[in-house]
């Protein structure tokens, strides 16, 4: 089974539509990812300044980070998707620069960015080690790399690829969104991470808080077109939870 990230530029036009199946990333999942990013940002005081996002797809989180008050960047492959974003942020008259390009080769100079987000995108890169190391070359040292992404472990193959990728009845697209085998343990991340002078401060859990059971009703529902995916998302009441084993959040801090 390999990875289908032409989806990005088949769906990508209208991701920020709720009955698009890439809305369930916005729902209530974009809200969860900035509560954390917030409180780190907070915590780290760091209230502005050059924020990149790699993999920035259709700008959920760049729209938010640049509300926020940072000058961002996004930058993603897809042409559709970066497309929709500039759309999206022209209509909100918000300032966001978009560039259709990879993480694993990024146009930008050294140590010139004090924030970079990669969120739901290293499981889906061919080269984890060469984006983390231009993450790494492009943050200014004391800089923070902000990452969410799916860990490799029986539960993420049940939720995220049998339920949510190929049982008939509750997946939420007909499209190879993910391959299991490119999931990445937090164990894994950190160790690349720290082989690029990145170090890990801190990783949390990030899941539905509404139960398996409700989960999977809402799954059928959709699949029946009786609910949107932005409604699903927000039904599924993304969150921090201690368990670790299917989505993760964390940061790390560039050292020198
Ligand atoms: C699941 S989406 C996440 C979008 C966005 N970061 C978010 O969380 O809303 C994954 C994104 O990764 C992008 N992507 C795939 N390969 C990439 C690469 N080599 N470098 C950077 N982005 C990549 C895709 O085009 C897609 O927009």
């Amino acid at each position: 089974m390999g990875i289908d990230n032409d989806v990005y530029d088949r769906l990508g036009a209208t991701w920020w539509d709720e009955d698009n199946p890439l809305n369930v990333l916005h729902g209530s999942f974009t809200p969860a990812r900035m509560r954390y990013f917030r409180r780190v940002l907070d915590r780290l005081g760091i209230s502005g300044g050059r924020l990149l996002d790699v993999g920035c797809g259709a700008g959920f989180l760049s729209e938010e980070f640049a509300r926020a008050g940072f000058a961002v960047t996004g930058i993603d492959p897809s042409p559709v998707a970066i497309a929709a974003a500039r759309a999206h942020a022209e209509a909100r008259r918000l300032t966001v620069e978009y560039l259709v390009g990879v993480g694993e080769q990024l146009r930008i100079d050294d140590a010139s960015v004090d924030v970079v987000a990669c969120c739901d995108v290293l499981e889906h890169v061919p080269d984890v080690d060469r984006v983390i190391a231009e993450v790494a070359r492009v943050l200014r040292p004391g800089g923070v790399f902000l990452y969410d992404t799916i860990s490799r472990t029986r539960r993420s193959r049940l939720l995220v690829i049998r339920a949510m990728q190929e049982w008939r009845w509750t997946r939420i697209t007909d499209a190879e969104i993910h391959d299991w085998a490119m999931f990445i343990t937090p164990a894994e991340l950190s160790a690349t991470l720290d082989g690029h002078g990145l170090a890990v401060v801190e990783t949390v859990g990030l899941a539905p808080r509404a139960g398996l059971a409700a989960m999977v009703r809402d799954l059928l529902r959709v699949r029946r077109g009786r609910m949107t995916y932005g409604e699903l998302s927000r039904r599924m009441d993304f969150g921090e939870v201690d368990d670790l084993r299917v989505s993760y959040l964390g940061y790390a801090v560039r050292s020198g």
